[in-house]
C-alpha cells in the first residue's frame, strides 16, 4: 500500500513538478539585452512585471509577509510558492516539512532553499527570460497547475518568439505559436486560476473571458506597428523593418488608463435610479487579483446646489477559517463578487433623494479595498488612490 502510494506521489510529481532549467549569466537579465533591444527593455521596466516580486511592490510584499504570519510557514517557502507564478526562474520549486524544521531550527543557512532565494537571477521578477524562454504550454494539464508547473522551459540561449525567420548572432530563435497565433495560452499560464490556500478560488481570468476580435497582447500590448524588433544592422547594413508591439503592459496601476474603460447608464424608475454599470471589455472589471474595487459616488443636486452625498462600494470581502476578515489569499469563503462581468452589466439600484431634481453619478477604481489596506497597512498612495473611469447626470422627475 504504501509502495503504491510512494509511486503514485512520484509519478505525480514527474508529471507536474516543474523541471528547472538554468539560465545562463550571459541572459540572466534584462541588462543583458539592452545592446539590441533597448527599446523593449525600457518599456518592460516601466510594467508590472517587471515589479512581481517582493523586493518591488509593496501589496505583494506585505501579502506574503502576513501568509506567512497566519500560516506560521517561513517566510521563505511561502515565497517559493509565490514564486510559481511571481517569480518563475526560481531554482526550487517546492519546499517540504524538513525545510519548515531546519527554518525553526535556523539550520536554513546556506541551504537551497536560501540560495535560489538570494540569486540574483530572480531579481527581475517576470522579465525575458520568462516569457522568451517558454518551449511548450501544457495546457491540457489540470486547470489547477499553473505557472512554472504549467511550462516547459527552452535550453538556455534559445528564445521562443513570434517570428519564424528571425536570426540572432547573440542567441538562438524559435517561432512559437503562444507568440503570436495564440498569445492568450501565454497569459494564462499565470492569470488564471489564483487560489487561496484552503482551496478558494478568487480570481479566474480563463474562466470569465469572453473571447472578441482582439486578443490580451492587442490591448496590452497595443495594436502592432512597423519598427525593428532589434537594432543590430542585419538586413543590408540596417535594422530589419518588423511588426512589433510594445512591452509596457499597461493595466489597472496605470491612472491614465481609466478613463472611459466602463460606460454608464442611468435611469428613474418611480423612486429608484438604476445604474447600469457596462464592461464592454473581454474580461470582468474589476479582474485580477481580490480585493480590487468599484466605487460609486452619487451627488444629489437641487438646482446647481449639492443637498446630499452617498458612496457605494463594489468590492468583494473576505473570510478566514475563524469567521474573520482576511485577505483573498487565506480565505475559505468570499462575498458576492461585485464586478462588472465580461461584456455584461452590473445593475445597482439606489432611492432618489427628496428635494433633488438632478443626480451626478461618478464611477471610480481603486486598486485596494479599505479592509485589505487595514489588514495590510499598506502605506503608498498608490493603493487609496480613486482613478476616475466616468461620469453621468439624470434629470430627476
Ligand atoms: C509577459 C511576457 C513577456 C515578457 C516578460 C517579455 N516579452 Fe517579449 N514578447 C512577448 C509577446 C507575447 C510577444 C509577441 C507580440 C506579438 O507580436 O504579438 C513579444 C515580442 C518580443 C519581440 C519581437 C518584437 C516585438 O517587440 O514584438 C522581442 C525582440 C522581444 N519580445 C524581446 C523581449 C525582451 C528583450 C524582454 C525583456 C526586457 C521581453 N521581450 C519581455 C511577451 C513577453
Ligand atoms: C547582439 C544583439 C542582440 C542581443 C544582445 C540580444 N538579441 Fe535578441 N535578437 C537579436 C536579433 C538581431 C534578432 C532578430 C531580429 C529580427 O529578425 O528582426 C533578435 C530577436 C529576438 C527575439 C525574437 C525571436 C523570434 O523568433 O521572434 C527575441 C524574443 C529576443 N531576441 C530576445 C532577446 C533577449 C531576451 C535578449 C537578452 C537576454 C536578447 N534577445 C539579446 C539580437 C540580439
Ligand atoms: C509567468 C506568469 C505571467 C505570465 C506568463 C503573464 N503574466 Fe501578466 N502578470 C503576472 C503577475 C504575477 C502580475 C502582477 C505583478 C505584481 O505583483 O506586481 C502581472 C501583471 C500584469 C498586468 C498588469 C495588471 C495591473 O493590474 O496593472 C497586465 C496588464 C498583464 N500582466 C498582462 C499580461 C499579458 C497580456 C500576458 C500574456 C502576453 C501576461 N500578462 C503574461 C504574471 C504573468
Ligand atoms: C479589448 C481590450 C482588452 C482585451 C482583449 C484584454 N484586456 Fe485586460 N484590460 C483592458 C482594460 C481596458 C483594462 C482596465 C485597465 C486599463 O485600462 O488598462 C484591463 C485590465 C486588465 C488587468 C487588470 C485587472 C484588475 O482589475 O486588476 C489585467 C491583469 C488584464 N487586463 C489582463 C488581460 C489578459 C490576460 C487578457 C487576455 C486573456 C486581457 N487582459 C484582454 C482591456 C482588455
Ligand atoms: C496562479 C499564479 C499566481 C500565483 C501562484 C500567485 N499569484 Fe499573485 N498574482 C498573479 C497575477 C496574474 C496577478 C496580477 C493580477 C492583476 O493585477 O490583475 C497577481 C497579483 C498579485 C497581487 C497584487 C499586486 C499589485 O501590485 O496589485 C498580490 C498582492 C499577489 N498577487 C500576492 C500573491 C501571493 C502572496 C502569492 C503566494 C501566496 C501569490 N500572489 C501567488 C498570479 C499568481
Amino acid at each position: 500500500m504504501v509502495k503504491i502510494f510512494l509511486l503514485l506521489v512520484f509519478t505525480l510529481s514527474y508529471i507536474y513538478g516543474a523541471k528547472v532549467v538554468e539560465v545562463g549569466v550571459k541572459y540572466q537579465s534584462s541588462e543583458k539585452c539592452k545592446a539590441c533591444h533597448m527599446r523593449i527593455v525600457k518599456e518592460w521596466e516601466e510594467s508590472l512585471h517587471s515589479k512581481s516580486h517582493y523586493k518591488n511592490d509593496e501589496y505583494f510584499r506585505a501579502t506574503t509577509d502576513y501568509v506567512s504570519r497566519k500560516t506560521r510557514k517561513s517566510l521563505n517557502s511561502v515565497k517559493v510558492e509565490c514564486a510559481t507564478c511571481h517569480n518563475p526562474r526560481i531554482s526550487v520549486t517546492t519546499t517540504g516539512m524538513d525545510y519548515e524544521i531546519m527554518s525553526v531550527m535556523g539550520l536554513d543557512k546556506g541551504s537551497k532553499v536560501n540560495e535560489a532565494l538570494k540569486s540574483s537571477s530572480i531579481d527581475e521578477g517576470i522579465n525575458c527570460v520568462v516569457c522568451h524562454n517558454i518551449d511548450k504550454i501544457h495546457a491540457d494539464r489540470d486547470e489547477s497547475v499553473r505557472g512554472i508547473n504549467r511550462i516547459s522551459w527552452t535550453k538556455s540561449g534559445t528564445m521562443s518568439g513570434p517570428y519564424d525567420d528571425a536570426k540572432s548572432p547573440y542567441h538562438k530563435v524559435e517561432h512559437r505559436d503562444f507568440m503570436d497565433q495564440n498569445s492568450e495560452q501565454l497569459c494564462f499560464v499565470c492569470h488564471a486560476n489564483n487560489k487561496a490556500k484552503e482551496g478558494l478560488v478568487f480570481t479566474n481570468m480563463q474562466k470569465e473571458y469572453q473571447k472578441s476580435d482582439k486578443s490580451c497582447v492587442d490591448c496590452h500590448m497595443g495594436a502592432k506597428k512597423l519598427s525593428y524588433a532589434a537594432t543590430l544592422p542585419i538586413d543590408h547594413g540596417k535594422p530589419k523593418k518588423r511588426e512589433i508591439r510594445t512591452h509596457g503592459f499597461i493595466g489597472a496601476h496605470t491612472s491614465g488608463m481609466w478613463k472611459d474603460v466602463l460606460k454608464l447608464e442611468l435611469t428613474q424608475t418611480g423612486n429608484d435610479i438604476l445604474i447600469n454599470i457596462l464592461n464592454p471589455q473581454p474580461h470582468n472589471i474589476p479582474s485580477g487579483f481580490g480585493s480590487r474595487e468599484l466605487i460609486i459616488e452619487l451627488s444629489y443636486k437641487n438646482n446647481k446646489n449639492n443637498i446630499a452625498t452617498k458612496t457605494i462600494s463594489l468590492t468583494q470581502l473576505f473570510t478566514s477559517k475563524r469567521g474573520k476578515p482576511t485577505i483573498a489569499h487565506l480565505a475559505i469563503s468570499a462575498s458576492a463578487d461585485m464586478s462588472v462581468p465580461a461584456h455584461g452589466v452590473k445593475t445597482i439600484k439606489v432611492p432618489k433623494e427628496d428635494g433633488a431634481s438632478s443626480v451626478e453619478v461618478e464611477l471610480y477604481y481603486r486598486l485596494v479595498n479599505d479592509e485589505v489596506r487595514s489588514i495590510l497597512e499598506l502605506k503608498e498612495a498608490i493603493w487609496s488612490e480613486k482613478t476616475f473611469i466616468t461620469s453621468k447626470s439624470l434629470q430627476l422627475k
